[in-house]
Protein backbone atom coordinates (compact mmCIF):
# COMPACT_ATOMS: atom_id res chain seq x y z
CA UNK A 1 0.00 0.00 0.00
CA UNK A 2 1.13 3.33 -0.86
CA UNK A 3 1.73 5.99 1.56
CA UNK A 4 -0.63 8.24 0.41
CA UNK A 5 -3.28 5.80 0.53
CA UNK A 6 -5.53 6.32 3.11
CA UNK A 7 -6.05 3.10 4.73
CA UNK A 8 -9.00 1.51 6.71
CA UNK A 9 -8.77 3.39 10.51
CA UNK A 10 -9.73 0.04 13.20
CA UNK A 11 -10.59 0.93 16.62
CA UNK A 12 -10.10 -2.06 19.30
CA UNK A 13 -12.50 -1.69 22.89
CA UNK A 14 -10.60 -4.98 24.46
CA UNK A 15 -10.42 -4.88 28.69
CA UNK A 16 -7.53 -7.46 28.13
CA UNK A 17 -4.33 -6.15 27.38
CA UNK A 18 -2.48 -9.47 25.57
CA UNK A 19 -5.63 -9.59 22.94
CA UNK A 20 -5.73 -5.78 22.36
CA UNK A 21 -2.52 -6.08 21.31
CA UNK A 22 -2.32 -9.23 19.95
CA UNK A 23 -5.37 -7.74 17.18
CA UNK A 24 -3.20 -4.79 16.51
CA UNK A 25 -0.50 -6.94 15.55
CA UNK A 26 -2.96 -8.32 13.22
CA UNK A 27 -4.67 -5.36 11.93
CA UNK A 28 -0.75 -3.92 10.79
CA UNK A 29 0.11 -7.17 9.02
CA UNK A 30 -3.48 -7.13 7.01
CA UNK A 31 -3.00 -3.17 5.92
CA UNK A 32 -5.26 -1.98 8.38
CA UNK A 33 -4.64 1.42 10.70
CA UNK A 34 -5.08 0.52 14.07
CA UNK A 35 -6.94 3.34 15.26
CA UNK A 36 -6.61 3.28 19.25
CA UNK A 37 -8.04 0.88 21.77
CA UNK A 38 -9.81 1.03 24.94
CA UNK A 39 -10.70 -1.42 27.71
CA UNK A 40 -14.28 0.32 28.73
CA UNK A 41 -17.30 1.44 27.06
CA UNK A 42 -16.74 5.16 28.51
CA UNK A 43 -13.34 5.07 27.55
CA UNK A 44 -14.21 3.87 24.06
CA UNK A 45 -16.85 6.32 23.19
CA UNK A 46 -14.85 9.39 24.39
CA UNK A 47 -11.98 7.75 22.38
CA UNK A 48 -14.03 7.24 18.93
CA UNK A 49 -15.49 10.66 18.84
CA UNK A 50 -11.93 11.47 18.28
CA UNK A 51 -10.70 9.45 16.44
CA UNK A 52 -13.18 9.25 13.87
CA UNK A 53 -12.30 5.27 12.99
CA UNK A 54 -14.16 3.51 10.41
CA UNK A 55 -15.21 0.35 11.82
CA UNK A 56 -14.78 -0.69 15.96
CA UNK A 57 -13.96 -4.74 17.37
CA UNK A 58 -15.95 -4.78 20.04
CA UNK A 59 -15.57 -6.73 23.34
CA UNK A 60 -18.61 -7.84 25.08
CA UNK A 61 -17.26 -8.15 28.87
CA UNK A 62 -15.39 -4.89 29.58
CA UNK A 63 -14.46 -2.99 32.76
CA UNK A 64 -16.49 -0.24 33.99
CA UNK A 65 -20.13 0.56 34.00
CA UNK A 66 -21.15 -0.44 30.30
CA UNK A 67 -20.89 -3.55 28.53
CA UNK A 68 -19.70 -3.95 24.63
CA UNK A 69 -23.48 -4.33 24.03
CA UNK A 70 -24.66 -1.38 25.11
CA UNK A 71 -21.62 0.30 23.92
CA UNK A 72 -21.48 -0.47 20.83
CA UNK A 73 -25.91 0.82 20.41
CA UNK A 74 -24.41 4.02 21.62
CA UNK A 75 -21.92 3.90 19.00
CA UNK A 76 -24.24 3.01 16.33
CA UNK A 77 -26.62 5.97 17.68
CA UNK A 78 -24.07 8.24 18.06
CA UNK A 79 -21.92 8.01 14.96
CA UNK A 80 -23.61 5.21 12.49
CA UNK A 81 -20.48 2.96 12.95
CA UNK A 82 -19.89 -0.19 11.72
CA UNK A 83 -19.46 -2.55 14.84
CA UNK A 84 -17.98 -6.06 15.07
CA UNK A 85 -18.27 -7.95 18.21
CA UNK A 86 -15.14 -10.32 19.48
CA UNK A 87 -16.28 -12.44 22.39
CA UNK A 88 -16.40 -15.39 24.26
CA UNK A 89 -19.50 -15.24 25.07
CA UNK A 90 -22.20 -17.00 23.40
CA UNK A 91 -25.02 -17.86 25.52
CA UNK A 92 -28.81 -17.15 23.64
CA UNK A 93 -29.50 -13.94 26.30
CA UNK A 94 -26.23 -12.04 24.95
CA UNK A 95 -26.71 -12.65 21.38
CA UNK A 96 -30.48 -11.82 21.88
CA UNK A 97 -29.03 -8.58 23.38
CA UNK A 98 -26.12 -8.29 20.47
CA UNK A 99 -28.80 -9.27 18.36
CA UNK A 100 -30.50 -5.82 18.58
CA UNK A 101 -27.83 -3.50 18.44
CA UNK A 102 -27.61 -5.19 14.61
CA UNK A 103 -23.91 -5.69 14.64
CA UNK A 104 -22.06 -6.35 11.54
CA UNK A 105 -20.66 -9.21 12.61
CA UNK A 106 -20.19 -11.74 15.86
CA UNK A 107 -16.83 -13.30 15.60
CA UNK A 108 -15.60 -16.09 18.77
CA UNK A 109 -12.47 -15.58 20.42
CA UNK A 110 -9.76 -17.60 20.11
CA UNK A 111 -10.22 -16.31 16.49
CA UNK A 112 -8.31 -16.36 13.72
CA UNK A 113 -6.29 -13.62 10.99
CA UNK A 114 -8.68 -14.32 8.26
CA UNK A 115 -11.97 -14.36 10.07
CA UNK A 116 -10.95 -10.59 11.18
CA UNK A 117 -10.16 -10.00 7.62
CA UNK A 118 -13.15 -11.64 6.08
CA UNK A 119 -15.65 -10.06 8.83
CA UNK A 120 -13.61 -6.34 8.55
CA UNK A 121 -14.33 -6.21 4.57
CA UNK A 122 -17.63 -7.69 4.62
CA UNK A 123 -18.84 -5.43 7.57
CA UNK A 124 -17.60 -2.26 5.41
CA UNK A 125 -18.92 -3.48 2.40
CA UNK A 126 -22.22 -3.87 3.49
CA UNK A 127 -21.78 -0.81 6.14
CA UNK A 128 -21.10 1.49 2.54
CA UNK A 129 -24.49 0.44 1.03
CA UNK A 130 -26.38 1.13 3.84
CA UNK A 131 -24.49 4.33 4.15
CA UNK A 132 -25.78 5.36 0.17
CA UNK A 133 -29.31 3.76 0.85
CA UNK A 134 -29.91 6.20 3.66
CA UNK A 135 -28.31 9.30 1.61
CA UNK A 136 -30.89 8.24 -1.08
CA UNK A 137 -33.52 7.97 0.90
CA UNK A 138 -33.09 11.33 2.42
CA UNK A 139 -32.51 13.05 -1.00
CA UNK A 140 -36.18 11.39 -2.30
CA UNK A 141 -38.02 12.17 0.64
CA UNK A 142 -36.37 16.01 0.10
CA UNK A 143 -37.49 15.82 -3.65
CA UNK A 144 -40.37 14.75 -2.05
CA UNK A 145 -40.81 17.66 -0.17
CA UNK A 146 -40.09 20.45 -2.43
CA UNK A 147 -42.60 18.46 -5.16
CA UNK A 148 -45.06 19.61 -2.50
CA UNK A 149 -44.06 22.77 -2.32
CA UNK A 150 -43.85 23.61 -5.81
CA UNK A 151 -47.45 22.04 -6.09
CA UNK A 152 -48.43 24.74 -3.18
CA UNK A 153 -46.64 27.46 -4.98
CA UNK A 154 -48.19 26.40 -8.29
CA UNK A 155 -51.80 26.79 -7.00
CA UNK A 156 -50.72 29.86 -5.58
CA UNK A 157 -49.88 31.15 -8.66
CA UNK A 158 -53.32 29.72 -10.80
CA UNK A 159 -55.07 31.32 -8.19
CA UNK A 160 -53.11 34.49 -8.53
CA UNK A 161 -53.00 34.63 -12.03
CA UNK A 162 -57.12 33.65 -11.81
CA UNK A 163 -57.36 36.61 -9.35
CA UNK A 164 -55.49 39.20 -11.85
CA UNK A 165 -57.13 38.11 -15.17
CA UNK A 166 -60.40 39.05 -13.29
CA UNK A 167 -59.22 42.59 -12.30
CA UNK A 168 -58.11 42.80 -15.94
CA UNK A 169 -61.05 41.40 -17.94
CA UNK A 170 -63.19 43.96 -15.63
CA UNK A 171 -60.50 47.14 -16.45
CA UNK A 172 -60.97 46.26 -20.07
CA UNK A 173 -64.53 45.35 -20.24
CA UNK A 174 -65.43 49.07 -18.26
CA UNK A 175 -62.93 50.64 -20.58
CA UNK A 176 -64.49 48.94 -24.02
CA UNK A 177 -67.83 50.15 -22.28
CA UNK A 178 -67.29 53.94 -21.52
CA UNK A 179 -64.16 54.87 -23.88
CA UNK A 180 -65.89 52.85 -27.05
CA UNK A 181 -69.47 53.13 -26.35
CA UNK A 182 -69.85 56.83 -25.63
CA UNK A 183 -67.65 57.19 -28.99
CA UNK A 184 -69.87 55.03 -31.37
CA UNK A 185 -72.93 56.60 -29.69
CA UNK A 186 -71.78 60.25 -30.71
CA UNK A 187 -70.78 58.80 -33.96
CA UNK A 188 -74.18 57.59 -34.36
CA UNK A 189 -75.72 60.99 -33.49
CA UNK A 190 -73.59 63.08 -35.39
CA UNK A 191 -74.54 60.53 -38.79
CA UNK A 192 -78.41 61.35 -37.54
CA UNK A 193 -78.23 65.03 -37.78
CA UNK A 194 -75.86 64.62 -41.21
CA UNK A 195 -78.95 62.31 -42.41
CA UNK A 196 -81.38 65.03 -41.22
CA UNK A 197 -79.80 68.02 -42.93
CA UNK A 198 -79.28 66.41 -46.15
CA UNK A 199 -81.70 68.07 -49.22
CA UNK A 200 -83.73 64.82 -50.29
CA UNK A 201 -82.99 64.72 -53.33
CA UNK A 202 -79.04 63.78 -52.45
CA UNK A 203 -80.21 60.14 -52.74
CA UNK A 204 -76.41 58.80 -53.16
CA UNK A 205 -75.57 60.53 -49.83
CA UNK A 206 -78.35 59.69 -47.84
CA UNK A 207 -78.11 56.18 -48.44
CA UNK A 208 -74.44 56.32 -47.41
CA UNK A 209 -75.25 58.07 -44.63
CA UNK A 210 -77.77 55.30 -43.52
CA UNK A 211 -75.67 52.87 -44.03
CA UNK A 212 -73.05 54.46 -41.63
CA UNK A 213 -75.65 54.59 -38.62
CA UNK A 214 -76.57 50.87 -39.38
CA UNK A 215 -72.68 50.29 -38.97
CA UNK A 216 -72.35 52.28 -35.83
CA UNK A 217 -75.16 51.13 -34.54
CA UNK A 218 -73.58 47.60 -35.40
CA UNK A 219 -70.46 47.96 -33.80
CA UNK A 220 -71.84 49.38 -30.61
CA UNK A 221 -74.30 46.37 -30.08
CA UNK A 222 -70.87 44.26 -30.45
CA UNK A 223 -68.59 46.34 -28.42
CA UNK A 224 -71.56 45.90 -25.06
CA UNK A 225 -71.59 41.92 -25.90
CA UNK A 226 -67.71 41.92 -25.59
CA UNK A 227 -67.43 43.91 -22.75
CA UNK A 228 -71.02 42.23 -21.08
CA UNK A 229 -68.87 38.73 -21.79
CA UNK A 230 -65.49 39.95 -19.92
CA UNK A 231 -67.46 41.45 -17.42
CA UNK A 232 -71.31 41.00 -16.82
CA UNK A 233 -72.15 44.52 -15.73
CA UNK A 234 -75.36 42.17 -13.92
CA UNK A 235 -72.72 39.83 -11.98
CA UNK A 236 -71.93 43.12 -9.86
CA UNK A 237 -75.33 45.10 -10.33
CA UNK A 238 -77.46 42.09 -9.93
CA UNK A 239 -75.91 39.20 -8.57
CA UNK A 240 -75.00 35.94 -9.17
CA UNK A 241 -78.64 34.86 -10.31
CA UNK A 242 -79.69 37.31 -12.64
CA UNK A 243 -76.29 37.27 -14.33
CA UNK A 244 -76.58 33.40 -15.11
CA UNK A 245 -80.15 34.58 -16.04
CA UNK A 246 -78.74 36.62 -18.91
CA UNK A 247 -75.67 34.21 -19.22
CA UNK A 248 -78.20 31.46 -20.46
CA UNK A 249 -80.41 33.63 -22.88
CA UNK A 250 -77.15 34.97 -24.55
CA UNK A 251 -75.73 31.61 -24.76
CA UNK A 252 -79.82 30.19 -26.39
CA UNK A 253 -79.75 32.58 -28.86
CA UNK A 254 -76.20 32.45 -29.84
CA UNK A 255 -75.97 28.18 -30.10
CA UNK A 256 -79.54 27.48 -30.72
CA UNK A 257 -79.58 25.33 -27.39
CA UNK A 258 -82.16 26.09 -25.17
CA UNK A 259 -80.55 26.55 -21.52
CA UNK A 260 -82.56 26.78 -18.71
CA UNK A 261 -81.93 28.54 -15.60
CA UNK A 262 -83.81 27.59 -11.68
CA UNK A 263 -81.95 29.26 -8.75
CA UNK A 264 -83.39 29.46 -4.95
CA UNK A 265 -81.18 31.04 -3.62
CA UNK A 266 -81.05 34.25 -1.68
CA UNK A 267 -79.16 37.47 -2.32
CA UNK A 268 -75.54 38.07 -1.25
CA UNK A 269 -75.25 34.50 0.18
CA UNK A 270 -71.99 33.90 -1.64
CA UNK A 271 -69.01 36.59 -1.54
CA UNK A 272 -68.50 38.77 -5.09
CA UNK A 273 -65.22 36.30 -5.11
CA UNK A 274 -67.28 33.64 -4.91
CA UNK A 275 -70.31 34.61 -7.13
CA UNK A 276 -67.35 34.95 -9.79
CA UNK A 277 -66.10 31.93 -9.41
CA UNK A 278 -68.99 29.95 -9.78
CA UNK A 279 -70.19 32.28 -13.19
CA UNK A 280 -66.95 31.75 -14.96
CA UNK A 281 -67.24 27.82 -14.19
CA UNK A 282 -70.91 27.83 -15.81
CA UNK A 283 -69.11 29.99 -18.82
CA UNK A 284 -66.58 27.29 -19.18
CA UNK A 285 -69.50 24.54 -18.54
CA UNK A 286 -71.59 26.45 -21.02
CA UNK A 287 -68.80 26.64 -23.48
CA UNK A 288 -68.20 22.66 -23.26
CA UNK A 289 -71.46 21.41 -23.57
CA UNK A 290 -71.77 23.47 -27.28
CA UNK A 291 -68.07 22.11 -28.08
CA UNK A 292 -68.01 18.69 -27.46
CA UNK A 293 -71.66 17.22 -26.33
CA UNK A 294 -73.79 17.60 -28.73
CA UNK A 295 -76.65 17.97 -26.14
CA UNK A 296 -79.93 19.76 -26.85
CA UNK A 297 -80.62 20.90 -23.32
CA UNK A 298 -78.88 22.52 -20.87
CA UNK A 299 -80.10 23.30 -17.12
CA UNK A 300 -78.10 25.07 -14.21
CA UNK A 301 -79.58 24.74 -11.09
CA UNK A 302 -78.35 26.95 -8.00
CA UNK A 303 -79.81 25.96 -5.00
CA UNK A 304 -79.01 26.02 -1.28
CA UNK A 305 -78.73 22.69 0.72
CA UNK A 306 -76.84 21.22 4.19
CA UNK A 307 -75.30 24.45 4.41
CA UNK A 308 -73.92 25.13 0.76
CA UNK A 309 -74.67 26.36 -2.25
CA UNK A 310 -74.93 24.04 -4.84
CA UNK A 311 -74.92 24.77 -8.68
CA UNK A 312 -75.61 22.35 -11.17
CA UNK A 313 -74.81 22.27 -14.63
CA UNK A 314 -76.17 19.38 -17.05
CA UNK A 315 -76.63 18.64 -20.04
CA UNK A 316 -78.08 15.99 -22.42
CA UNK A 317 -75.52 15.06 -24.46
CA UNK A 318 -73.17 12.03 -24.95
CA UNK A 319 -71.60 12.26 -21.43
CA UNK A 320 -68.01 13.07 -20.70
CA UNK A 321 -65.89 9.76 -20.23
CA UNK A 322 -64.18 9.01 -17.07
CA UNK A 323 -60.58 9.50 -18.88
CA UNK A 324 -61.39 13.27 -20.21
CA UNK A 325 -63.32 14.30 -16.37
CA UNK A 326 -60.08 13.50 -15.00
CA UNK A 327 -58.48 15.99 -16.95
CA UNK A 328 -54.78 16.27 -18.19
CA UNK A 329 -53.66 18.48 -21.29
CA UNK A 330 -56.58 20.88 -21.28
CA UNK A 331 -57.54 23.81 -18.94
CA UNK A 332 -61.19 24.12 -19.01
CA UNK A 333 -61.96 21.44 -16.57
CA UNK A 334 -58.77 22.08 -14.48
CA UNK A 335 -60.02 25.89 -14.62
CA UNK A 336 -63.18 24.89 -12.91
CA UNK A 337 -61.37 23.13 -10.03
CA UNK A 338 -59.15 25.68 -9.65
CA UNK A 339 -61.74 28.16 -9.35
CA UNK A 340 -63.85 26.08 -6.80
CA UNK A 341 -60.97 25.41 -4.49
CA UNK A 342 -59.93 29.35 -4.54
CA UNK A 343 -63.75 29.85 -3.53
CA UNK A 344 -63.41 27.07 -0.65
CA UNK A 345 -65.51 24.62 -2.66
CA UNK A 346 -64.99 21.79 -4.89
CA UNK A 347 -66.39 20.16 -8.44
CA UNK A 348 -67.51 16.99 -9.26
CA UNK A 349 -67.84 16.12 -12.62
CA UNK A 350 -69.75 12.78 -14.04
CA UNK A 351 -70.55 11.51 -17.44
CA UNK A 352 -73.43 8.88 -18.03
CA UNK A 353 -72.71 7.50 -21.93
CA UNK A 354 -75.55 8.54 -23.89
CA UNK A 355 -77.77 10.96 -21.40
CA UNK A 356 -75.43 13.67 -20.65
CA UNK A 357 -72.63 15.39 -18.54
CA UNK A 358 -73.33 16.99 -14.81
CA UNK A 359 -71.27 19.38 -13.19
CA UNK A 360 -71.63 19.76 -9.71
CA UNK A 361 -69.99 22.44 -7.45
CA UNK A 362 -70.48 22.79 -4.09
CA UNK A 363 -69.45 26.05 -2.01
CA UNK A 364 -70.15 25.34 1.83
CA UNK A 365 -71.52 28.78 3.44
CA UNK A 366 -69.63 30.12 6.49
CA UNK A 367 -70.35 28.77 9.77
CA UNK A 368 -72.38 26.00 8.54
CA UNK A 369 -71.14 22.21 8.08
CA UNK A 370 -71.80 20.82 4.82
CA UNK A 371 -72.69 17.53 4.33
CA UNK A 372 -70.27 15.15 3.31
N1 LIG B 1 -70.15 18.66 -21.49
C1 LIG B 1 -69.28 17.79 -22.02
N2 LIG B 1 -69.70 16.70 -22.67
C2 LIG B 1 -68.82 15.81 -23.21
N3 LIG B 1 -67.50 15.93 -23.12
C3 LIG B 1 -66.99 16.99 -22.48
C4 LIG B 1 -67.84 17.98 -21.88
N4 LIG B 1 -67.06 18.90 -21.29
C5 LIG B 1 -65.81 18.53 -21.51
N5 LIG B 1 -65.73 17.39 -22.23
C6 LIG B 1 -64.53 16.65 -22.63
O1 LIG B 1 -63.53 16.92 -21.68
C7 LIG B 1 -62.40 17.49 -22.29
C8 LIG B 1 -61.74 18.47 -21.36
O2 LIG B 1 -62.50 19.68 -21.24
P1 LIG B 1 -61.74 21.05 -21.04
O3 LIG B 1 -62.74 22.12 -20.89
O4 LIG B 1 -60.77 20.85 -19.93
O5 LIG B 1 -60.91 21.21 -22.37
P2 LIG B 1 -61.32 21.78 -23.81
O6 LIG B 1 -62.71 22.34 -23.75
O7 LIG B 1 -61.06 20.72 -24.81
O8 LIG B 1 -60.25 22.94 -24.00
P3 LIG B 1 -60.13 24.31 -23.21
O9 LIG B 1 -58.85 24.20 -22.45
O10 LIG B 1 -60.12 25.35 -24.26
O11 LIG B 1 -61.33 24.43 -22.30
C9 LIG B 1 -62.92 18.05 -23.59
O12 LIG B 1 -61.88 18.11 -24.55
C10 LIG B 1 -64.00 17.09 -23.97
O13 LIG B 1 -63.44 15.96 -24.61
MG1 LIG C 1 -63.25 23.75 -22.28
Amino acid sequence: MSPTESRIRVFIVEDETIVAHDLVRMLESLGYEPAGTAVSGEQALSQIALRRPDIVLMDIALQGERDGIETADEIRRRHHLPVIFLTALGDAPTLQRAKLTEPFGYLFKPFEQREIHASIEMALYKHAMEESLRESEAKLRDSEARQRDSGVMLQNLARHLQDAGEKERSRLAHELHDELGQTLTAMKMDVAWILSKLPADQSALRARAVDLAKLADHTLKAVRRLSQEMRPGVLDDLGLPAALEWQATEFSERTGIPCRVKTSIEEGRLTKNQDTALFRIVQEGLTNASRHSQATAIDIILEEADGAVILRIADNGRGIRDDEARGGRSLGLLGMHERAAAAGGRTSIKGTPGRGTTITVTIPLPGAEAAP
